[in-house]
């Protein structure tokens, strides 16, 4: 196994940043936990014995430098950014708000792309460090009435690879996983909603089958790994064949 490394996930009270930050947790690394629901960051932080965790709203203008303040106190720097937390909008284009424009688009491509700024100069002058985006296939492929959504994805592909080749010479790798449909709260709302069909869905997804959290957990943990230093710049599917069409 890679060295205990100091990794600090977005998103990580539930779902899937809460999946990586166990997973990573229990193979000896340091995870620093946020997420807006304080109860569920006490907890977690305690069940997985993370090094800390801030409480916050991403989409306040100061959060971005006080989480990776934070970070670097309780940690000393911050070696792995997972920039997972991210929203998800089912709207025509002629019905979406620009408050929701506004949201969504900072939420899910603005704020990643602050973060990176932020843990970058540490990562160059260590020559190391791993950043992984959780994008989602909409990015990859469309998705009709999730444009907000799809073009925020989207955009953290092209983040992605430039920055992968800005920061190549420095030993510092840059990736996007795209998930297909995973169950988890936000899919949740989804069905709740009647946007989407849980039985129609399944029907579309060739494998039959939503993704584990945990499969997405393993791949992160792959991809922070020394194994996986010539893997930079890519867009990995983790979708049971969805993006397949
Ligand atoms: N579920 C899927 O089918 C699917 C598919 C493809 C991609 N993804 C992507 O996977 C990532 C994780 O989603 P998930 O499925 O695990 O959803 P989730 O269970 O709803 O988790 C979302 C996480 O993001 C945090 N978050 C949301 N808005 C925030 C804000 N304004 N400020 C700070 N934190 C905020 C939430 O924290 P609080 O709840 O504490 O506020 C939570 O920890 C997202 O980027 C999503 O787009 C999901």
């Amino acid at each position: 196994m890679n060295t205990s490394k100091n990794i600090l996930i977005t998103g990580s009270s539930s779902g899937i940043g809460a999946k990586i930050a166990e997973k990573l947790s229990s193979s000896g690394h340091n995870v620093f936990l946020t997420g807006r629901n304080e109860e569920r960051l006490i907890k977690l932080a305690v069940e997985i014995k993370a090094k800390g965790f801030l409480a916050g709203c991403l989409l306040e203008e100061d959060f971005p430098v006080k989480l990776f303040n934070n970070a670097c106190k309780q940690m000393g720097h911050v070696d792995v950014l997972i920039n997972n937390a991210g929203a998800y909008l089912w709207s025509s284009v002629e019905k979406t708000s620009k408050e929701n424009i506004e949201k969504i688009l900072n939420l899910n491509l603005r704020v990643p792309y602050e973060l990176c700024t932020l843990v970058v100069p540490y990562m160059k002058k260590n020559k190391w460090g791993r950043i992984i985006n959780i994008g989602s296939i909409s990015g990859t492929v469309g998705e009709a009435n999730a444009s907000l959504y799809s073009t925020g994805k989207a955009g953290l592909i092209g983040l992605t690879k430039s920055l992968a080749l800005e920061l190549a010479e420095y030993g510092i790798t840059v990736n996007v996983i795209n998930p297909g449909w995973v169950k988890t709260g936000l899919t949740d709302e989804c069905i709740q909603s009647g946007n989407i069909n849980e039985q129609e869905q399944l029907d579309m997804i060739p494998q039959k089958r939503w993704i584990e959290p945990q499969e997405i957990a393993d791949l992160t943990k792959y991809l922070i790994s020394d194994s996986a230093q010539g893997i930079t710049g890519q867009s990995l599917n983790l979708c049971a064949g969805l993006s397949l069409g």
